[in-house]
């Protein structure tokens, strides 16, 4: 702009103001609106698409898988998969090029270095034994922070890792759902109907004392009844992932935030906290996964708290600046408030009736600065690490163009083709997400390690 020229906003003139400006919308406009997103969101999701219509998961290089996955020199690699004909060999795109392989490949392949290879190296990662999977849920109610970002990094790099893992989408705008290629047609494919079984079982011990006083019952409806039949295992999905299966969610999982106080209205001592973590106990899935990754809504909403009841593992993202360190502030106030008055609740109830108090606890609570610019946010950045202290995680998860940028039907960094970008500039990017895992991970390992040894303590 030339110092001689007005700025913009000057000389509009309102008669062509008017002439550029549309009728009035009403409600309908809304649904037109809608209509034109769903066109494009579908075509734009179909792109990439297998003939089935399904996400696939791109090859992995043996440079990658050598680099990256299974700690093993590249010619030691090729020398065993030599030696071993009935282990995947890979393709190549051309005679003598890069072998690829597919993740499933790389599991196969993993597992045979463990069995075989050098007792001394990490191929699988730790686990205790028996122990159930780790439930970690990603959480802040102020918006687009990078939870779903972080939480989709997190739950992929623990599967190349080696871990089994289930991701469960608790927003109803069903990023998480997008990025894993979810199918949900309707609430009945959220964990709607999980919620619904776990508060009709209340109301069912409910009426049984109602009968024992000589009351009438109150009647479950159809959603109640139909809820009774609904297990876990009916409403998860497979992924293109081998490793990675996802409980979807869909627009309608929003109708849950009305349900559930009628239904606490109802019945006064549901624990409707308790209903995720009891649903997931009860049918056996915390055994058959190693990490249990739950995305939130921007909201501390009925679901929002379900899933921080269900966790073991918090963890709060949030940009190095002012505003979103103010906004965290006040959700933990708000996680403070909401958590208290419940166990306040339960425990006056408890303590009449003789019975033990109850208390929530986390495994461990961690703030991660995500989308961090270190030429600008380093002061504000200390100044976070300052007040937070251990409560901040040690790593901060850097801004990088390499998310959004890649394809449309690919999200975020381990699913992009290195070849698709510049090596410095994939490099870079891939290492922020491996320091959030590592960070992540350390937390991981520190805690079923404390479990380890309290259980091994008790036994002996
Ligand atoms: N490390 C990063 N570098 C660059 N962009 C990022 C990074 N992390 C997240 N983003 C971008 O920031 C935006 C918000 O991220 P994301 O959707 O993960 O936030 P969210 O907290 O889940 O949002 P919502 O509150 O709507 O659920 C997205 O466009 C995402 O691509
Ligand atoms: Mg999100």
């Amino acid at each position: 702009m030339s110092s001689s020229e007005p700025p913009p906003y000057f000389n509009i003139s309102p008669d062509e103001a008017l002439r550029q400006l549309a009728p009035p919308t009403g409600t309908a406009g809304f649904a037109e609106i809608a209509q034109a997103c769903t066109q494009g969101r579908n075509d734009l999701a179909g792109r990439g698409l297998d003939a089935k219509g399904s996400k696939s998961l791109r090859l992995f290089s043996t440079w990658e898988i050598t680099k990256y996955l299974i700690p093993v020199a590249p010619a030691h690699f090729r020398r065993v998969l030599r030696q071993n004909e009935s282990l995947p060999q890979g393709r190549s795109e051309t005679a003598g090029g890069a072998k690829w392989f597919t993740l499933d490949e790389v599991l196969r392949l993993r597992a045979f270095f463990a069995a075989e290879g050098s007792k001394s190296k990490d191929y699988q990662p730790y686990r205790p034994k028996n122990a159930a999977a780790k439930i970690v849920a990603v959480a802040n109610f102020k918006g687009g922070v990078g939870k779903t970002s972080t939480c989709a990094h997190l739950a992929m790099s623990a599967a190349l890792d080696g871990y089994k893992v289930l991701m469960i989408d608790l927003d109803s705008q069903g990023s998480m759902t997008s990025i894993f290629g979810g199918k949900v047609e309707d609430e009945w494919q959220t964990v709607f109907p999980l919620l619904a079984r776990h508060y009709a079982h209340t109301l069912q011990a409910d009426n049984q004392r109602r009968l024992d006083r000589g009351e009438a019952p109150l009647p479950l409806d159809d959603t109640l009844t139909e809820a009774l039949t609904v297990r876990t295992q009916d409403i998860i999905q497979k992924t293109h992932w081998p490793n990675i299966d996802l409980i979807g969610a869909q627009l309608n999982l929003y109708w849950s935030e009305f349900q559930i106080p009628v239904w606490r209205m109802q019945s006064r001592g549901w624990k409707l906290w308790d209903a995720l973590t009891d649903v997931l106990q009860d049918d056996g899935v915390l055994q058959a996964y190693d990490l249990v990754f739950v995305d939130t809504p921007p909201a501390l909403g009925y679901l929002t708290i379900n899933g921080l009841s269900a966790a073991e593992i918090l963890l709060v993202p949030l940009g190095a600046s002012f505003l979103e360190f103010d906004s965290t502030g006040r959700f933990f106030d708000m996680l403070h408030s909401t958590f208290q008055s419940i166990e306040e609740g339960e425990n006056t109830a408890a303590r009449a009736l003789g019975r033990p108090e109850m208390g929530f606890e986390w495994d461990a609570v961690r703030a991660v600065i995500t989308r961090y610019d270190g030429g600008q946010q380093a002061e504000m950045a200390g100044l976070i690490q300052a007040y937070l202290g251990r409560t901040l995680s040690p790593y901060r998860q850097d801004f990088t163009a390499l998310i959004g940028q890649a394809g449309e039907s690919v999200n975020g960094i381990y699913e992009a083709d290195y070849r698709d970008f510049n090596r410095e500039t994939y490099t870079r990017g891939r290492a922020t997400f491996d320091e959030t895992y590592a960070a992540f991970k350390t937390l991981l390992l520190g805690i079923w390690r404390r479990e380890e040894l309290e259980t091994l303590s008790e036994a002996g």
